[in-house]
Order: structure tokens, then C-alpha cells, then sequence
């Protein structure tokens, strides 16, 4: 679905920043901007801001930021479209109907009439629990030491002993076959139409805007199996959902708490850790990595403590590192699960294996070793040649040398053999994984840390054109878009001179042209160098005057390197002579 560019920026340009983002965060005024505690990371002292003039926000402690469809994308995990409508709702814009054929349309139907059952479903389940006449469901979850708060919260609720009541209760309320079918909450057979779910104590399953989107069931007693889940459905996709993510994600938190069963997120949020989530039912995906990914950087895992758990968390932590999460693992020893250890030992001591969680490469290492026979020499070698195996799954050096020291520290494994074993190791891996180790990791880290000097130079002449209305005249015939050499650079330099250029200067308009979020943000970023706070007239001019001497020294350099005729050397040659007797005047 997409709307035209110009309807997007009246949407924009009508929903003031400030008032958009003080619905959600307290803001207070300093100088030309506004602070408050960033919403995206857990802190103690304001560095997120709010700009009225770049209409963008910024947070200078985790590198969030965006426009106002970001802020909501981000915020209410939106996507661009209900965003933009959200807003333009807000704003009193009309959006064009949107034309949707006839498949598309009978698609929405069935999803909603879906979503209507599973609700009218769940209610029937509560209900049922608490004030129908069969109390089982009800003492169930008393005697697992759920309060009524905490029933209510989950909506927690029972299926009856029939094998048909909730089929009777929902074709009292009008629904058709068809539709029951599709929500997987009735099963059609030869031998008649009875419930999916009976005699269990219900958990819904809910989406990150509560909707309730399918069902797990559990037996009161013994009985097998012990759970069951309701089938994918149009509204349902296992591995896009995790349970406990709707409340979860607005966790003030500093991480997310991965865990194995339902029970375990409900014992998790009741006992205050409201960061909870689990896996439906299925093993873990790299879609569930991604989806945690966009709610923060850290993980702590409790799994189960048996070799299943183990196995699963095994299997978890590469999906989850693969994701750029940072992972520990909680010790749960002597219970099984999280929700027996808080029965047990309660929340000061769970707080306290969090506080100790072991990280994740060194618990991988540690199971690792109870494969083998340490005392045996031959075990040992095994053992050694299979971490260094692991260590060299890291491709950056430096981390790798981390991970090296500790294990080695960790395990009492010579050092100087491990690094041997690691390069012997590296020399039949691919050639990709030679490189890596055989580049001179000095020479990598100073042309790292120039990079990265370029571009904070960059970013910051950038933030200065869009703060400061005097610059973009006097540096007119300097700098231009071609000067900003990466790419992305670029592409966010060619739209702000543009408008510069066309005396439109609207940088939060830019960020709409981008279409990931990464993107957004990362363009946001561009515009928000932190430049050192009160300079004198003097000072920063001078700092004005050497950053553009490094981005355009840079830009020629980079020219220099790539031509291939005469005429552009000798263009080259003169721009650098002019840049030598250049300086620019501030007033
Ligand atoms: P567990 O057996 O560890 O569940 O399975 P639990 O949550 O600790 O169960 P309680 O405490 O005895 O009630 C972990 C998860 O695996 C899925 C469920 O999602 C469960 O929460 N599972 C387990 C099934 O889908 N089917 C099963 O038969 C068992
Ligand atoms: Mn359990």
C-alpha cells in the first residue's frame, strides 16, 4: 500500500514532533530543544531529544532516532501505514480510500471474523473459569499460586468438560462452519464437530495490539499430551509471535527474559519481571531472534534445566547471536524451570542468578567439555581443537581475542596453544576466515578508526548546515553532495542540499524517503552529531573550517585515487591548492 510522497509530508508537516512525542514521554525545554528519558533504552538521566526546528528526535544515549512516523513505528511497533494513518487521523488529513481486489478483500474479512471468534473464544474460556459452575480451571491456577490479578491480566480461562460447548456457544452467536473451521478452534471430522479444546485450562495468545490471535491449552492433571496449541491460522504464525510480547515490550527492563513455558512468563510477570517472553510451542526461530531484536540487545535465557532445556538453549543461543544479540544464561539449579525456582526461592533470589547469569559462549564451552573425558589426553585434545573450532566463528579479531582470554582463563587452557590451535584451525576454513586472521590486525583498526573519524566529521558538517541557516551560503562553492563518498552519505547529502539549494530546508522530510527503519533511523543519526555544546564564535569557526578542510581533503583524495585522465588530476591539483588558502568567515 502506498500513499503518495506529497500527502506523506503534509501528514508529517501537520503533526507537530513535540506534541506527538509528549503524549508518550515527559519532555522539558533546554535551549533550543526538548530532553526526556529515551523510551527505547533504560536510563537514569535525559539524552533523549526532541528537536522542533529538524522536527526529528534523537537519543544521544542509544542512537535512536527519526521523524514522527519512526517515533510511532518504533513506539507502538506501527508499521508505516497504520502510522501514517494514525497520524493523519490525528492531523484531520484524509486519506484516499484504499482499493483492495476482491481476493485481498475476502482475505480481510476472513482475518477479522478470525480475530472476532478467538475474542468471543476467550471470553467464553474466562468467563467459564472464574463464574461458571465447574471450578477445576479455577483452583488449578490457585493451587499453581496464580493471584485472580494475574488471571485477569493473561486472561487465563477453562474449557469445559464437554467436548462440544464452545462449538454450541459460538453458533449460538450466529458463526458459520466455514468460519469456525478456519479458526482451528473446532475440528471437523466423519465422526462429528467437537471442540479443539476440553477439559484444560486455557492461555490466549495475544498479538502486540491484544488481540487474540490462538490458544494454548493445558490438561489439569497427568494427562497427555500435556499441552496443545492451536493450529497456524491466517492470524496465527508461531514463529512471528512469542508469548508475553505484548506486555514485554514495554519493559523498562535492560533486557529480555527468554524462557521455555507459559507458565514460566505468567510466574515471571506476577513475581514483577515483566520482560518475559516464550517461544509458542516450537523451537526457536531466527524470526523470533529478529522480533527481539527490534525491543533491545540483551538476553538472559532460562531454559529448562534438563537436557531438553539444554539441548534447546543450545540451539537457541547461534539463532539468537546471529541476530547481534547479546546472550547470558540464567542457572535455574536446583528446579527445573523458572516458574518452580521463584515458588521455591522467590524473586530477590531469581534476581540474583540474573545478576550472575553466565555468558553464553563460555555456558556453549562449558557443555561442550562434559562431552568429553578432560583427564584423557586425547579427550582433551578433542575438547581443545572443538573450541578453537568455536572461537573462530568470530569473525571480528578483537572479540575473538576476548573470547580467547576468557575461556582460556575459564577452562585452564594454555593460552599460547589455543591461539596456535585457533590459526591451525583458520588455515582449513575457508579463505574468507584465513583473511581475517591473517590481516594485520593493526592496520585494520587504524583504517577503522580513520573511517570512522570521516564520517563523524561528516555528520557533523551535516548537523551544522541544518542548525546553523549561515553555513550553507558561505560553503556553497566548497562542499556538495559529491563530496560524501559512502553511499548512504550520499544519498542523505543529495536530498539535504537539494533542499538547501531550493531554500527548503526540511530534514525530517528526508528520513521519509528512506523505507527501512534502519534506514530512518541511521539517516537520523546523520543529522545529530553531538558537536561539543558552547563553543565560543571563535572556536567554532575554526571547527567549521577543519571539518570542511577534512571531508573535502578527503573527497579529493578519494578522486585522486579513481582518475583515470589528465584534465581530472590536474581539477584535482587546483581544488587542493584552493582549499589550502580557504577559510571560511562566520559573520
Ligand atoms: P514444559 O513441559 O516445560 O511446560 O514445556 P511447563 O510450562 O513447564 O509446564 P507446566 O509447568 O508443567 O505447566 C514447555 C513448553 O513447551 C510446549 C508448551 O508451550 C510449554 O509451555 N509444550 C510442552 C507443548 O507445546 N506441548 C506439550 O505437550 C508440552
Ligand atoms: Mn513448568
Amino acid at each position: 500500500m502506498y500513499y503518495p510522497d506529497d500527502l506523506i509530508e503534509e501528514i508529517r508537516i501537520r503533526s507537530d514532533i513535540v506534541d506527538i512525542i509528549s503524549g508518550y514521554v515527559k519532555l522539558q525545554k533546554q535551549g533550543s530543544s526538548y530532553f526526556g528519558l529515551c523510551p527505547f533504552h533504560n536510563e537514569k538521566s535525559p539524552s533523549f531529544s526532541v528537536s522542533p526546528g529538524k522536527q526529528m528526535y534523537y537519543c544521544f544515549g542509544c542512537g535512536e532516532g527519526g521523524n514522527v512516523f519512526t517515533f510511532l513505528m518504533r513506539y507502538e511497533n506501527d508499521t508505516f501505514p497504520e502510522a501514517v494513518s494514525i497520524l493523519a487521523q490525528r492531523a484531520g488529513v484524509e486519506l484516499p480510500e484504499v482499493e483492495y481486489t476482491a481476493e485481498e478483500k475476502k482475505n480481510n474479512d476472513l482475518k477479522a471474523m478470525i480475530l472476532q471468534v478467538n475474542k468471543e473464544a476467550a471470553k467464553f474460556f474466562f468467563h467459564q473459569l472464574k463464574s461458571g459452575s465447574d471450578k477445576s480451571g479455577y483452583e488449578y491456577f490457585k493451587g499453581r499460586g496464580l493471584t485472580d490479578e494475574t488471571m485477569v491480566k493473561f486472561g487465563l480461562g477453562y474449557s469445559l468438560k464437554y467436548s462440544d460447548s464452545l462449538y454450541r456457544y459460538l453458533k449460538e452467536k450466529g458463526y458459520n462452519d466455514e468460519v469456525l473451521k478456519e479458526t482451528g478452534l473446532i475440528k471437523y471430522s466423519e465422526k462429528g464437530v467437537y471442540d479443539a479444546f476440553w477439559n484444560r485450562v486455557m492461555y490466549p495468545i495475544m498479538d502486540n495490539n491484544n488481540r487474540v490471535i490462538g490458544f494454548g491449552g493445558r490438561v489439569l492433571g497427568d494427562g497427555k499430551p500435556k499441552y496443545i496449541n492451536s493450529q497456524e491460522t491466517k492470524v496465527f504464525d508461531k514463529s512471528r509471535n512469542l508469548y508475553g510480547l505484548n506486555f514485554a515490550r514495554i519493559t523498562r527492563r535492560p533486557d529480555f527474559i527468554i524462557c521455555e513455558g507459559y507458565m514460566d512468563v505468567i510466574a515471571l510477570h506476577q513475581a514483577g519481571f515483566n520482560n518475559a517472553v516464550a517461544a509458542l510451542g516450537t523451537a526457536f526461530t531466527s524470526q523470533h531472534a529478529a522480533l527481539i531484536k527490534r525491543y533491545t540487545d540483551n538476553v538472559l535465557l532460562t531454559f529448562d534445566s534438563d537436557g531438553a532445556g539444554v539441548k534447546a538453549a543450545l540451539r537457541a543461543i547461534p539463532i539468537l547471536r546471529n541476530a547481534g544479540l547479546s546472550i547470558k544464561v540464567i542457572n535455574m539449579k536446583p528446579y527445573k524451570d523458572p516458574d518452580e525456582f521463584i515458588k521455591n526461592l522467590g524473586t530477590d533470589e531469581f534476581e540474583k542468578r540474573i545478576d550472575t547469569a553466565e555468558n553464553a559462549f563460555l555456558y556453549e564451552i562449558r557443555m561442550l567439555q562434559k562431552e568429553y573425558d578432560i583427564k584423557d589426553p586425547d579427550g582433551r585434545t578433542r575438547f581443545y581443537n572443538e573450541t578453537a573450532k568455536k572461537l573462530l566463528a568470530f569473525s571480528d579479531e578483537i572479540e575473538r581475542n576476548v573470547y580467547l582470554d576468557s575461556v582460556c582463563d575459564e577452562f585452564m587452557i594454555p593460552k599460547e596453544s589455543m591461539e596456535k590451535l585457533v590459526y591451525k584451525q583458520s588455515l582449513t576454513y575457508s579463505g574468507e576466515k584465513n583473511e581475517v586472521l591473517q590481516t594485520d590486525s593493526e592496520r585494520i583498526n587504524k583504517e577503522s578508526l580513520k573511517d570512522e573519524g570521516m564520517k563523524q566529521s561528516q555528520k557533523i558538517l551535516l548537523t551544522w548546515l541544518i542548525e546553523d541557516d549561515r553555513i550553507y551560503p558561505k560553503i556553497a562553492d566548497i562542499i556538495s553532495e559529491n563530496d560524501f563518498i559512502d553511499s548512504f552519505y550520499h544519498k542523505v547529502a543529495e536530498m539535504l542540499f537539494e533542499q538547501l539549494r531550493t531554500g527548503n530546508l526540511n530534514p525530517a522530510g528526508i528520513l521519509s524517503r528512506f523505507e527501512s527503519e534502519e534506514e530512518q533511523r541511521k539517516a537520523a543519526g546523520l543529522f545529530h552529531a553531538s558537536l561539543s555544546g558552547n563553543m565560543s564564535p571563535q572556536e567554532k569557526e575554526k571547527a567549521l573550517n577543519e571539518t570542511i578542510q577534512k571531508v573535502k581533503k578527503n573527497s579529493l583524495d578519494y578522486a585522486g585515487r579513481n582518475a583515470s585522465d589528465v584534465n581530472t588530476l590536474q581539477w584535482i591539483i587546483k581544488e587542493q591548492a584552493r582549499l589550502q588558502n580557504m577559510h571560511v568567515l562566520l559573520d
